[in-house]
């Protein structure tokens, strides 16, 4: 699971520093928050999760860890897709998606919390 956070973070990070570079080039901001959080959630805050990961396998291989780890992949690009949505058209309903995917990596984010409580020795 350290393995797939960090490789997925990495993913992201391609991402976000594309779109910065684009948001640059093109001086259009309008996507910035959406970059913004694909580089803090889904390369910062997924690569910080994937070392802790490795540094202490027993939060790896608990039940919360793996909660955590499906919250988070899951709940990133369905947030991300639904902001881009919503800022690129103003249509409310990417608010759901939008929502529906902040809440998922809320939720994962207590799970990290309750992990590393209990397993970070
Ligand atoms: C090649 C790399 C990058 C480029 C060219 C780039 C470019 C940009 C641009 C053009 C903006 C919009 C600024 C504005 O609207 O005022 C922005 C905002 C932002 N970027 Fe990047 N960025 C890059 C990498 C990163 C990375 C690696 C992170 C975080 C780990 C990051 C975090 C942010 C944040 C938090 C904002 C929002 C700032 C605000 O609204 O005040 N960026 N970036
Ligand atoms: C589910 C998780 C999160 C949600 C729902 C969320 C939501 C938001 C919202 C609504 C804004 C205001 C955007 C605007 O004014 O246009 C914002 C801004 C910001 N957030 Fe988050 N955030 C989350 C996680 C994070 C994390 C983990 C970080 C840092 C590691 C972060 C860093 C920032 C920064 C730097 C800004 C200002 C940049 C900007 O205005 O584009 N956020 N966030």
């Amino acid at each position: 699971m350290a393995r797939n956070m960090i490789v997925w973070s990495t993913f992201y990070f391609v991402i976000g520093v594309v779109m910065g570079m684009v948001m640059s080039i093109s001086e259009v901001h309008t996507l910035s928050p959406v970059h913004a959080h694909i580089n803090l959630l889904g390369w910062v805050s997924m690569a910080l999760g994937g070392i802790l990961y490795h540094l202490f396998p027993a939060a790896a291989n608990s039940m919360l860890g793996k909660w955590h780890f499906w919250l988070h992949v899951i709940g990133i690009p369905l947030m991300m897709a639904g902001l881009a949505g919503l800022l690129s058209s103003g249509n409310s309903q990417f608010i759901i998606a939008t929502s529906i995917g902040g809440i998922c990596v809320v939720i994962g984010a207590i799970f990290l919390f309750i992990n590393a409580a209990r397993y970070v020795k």
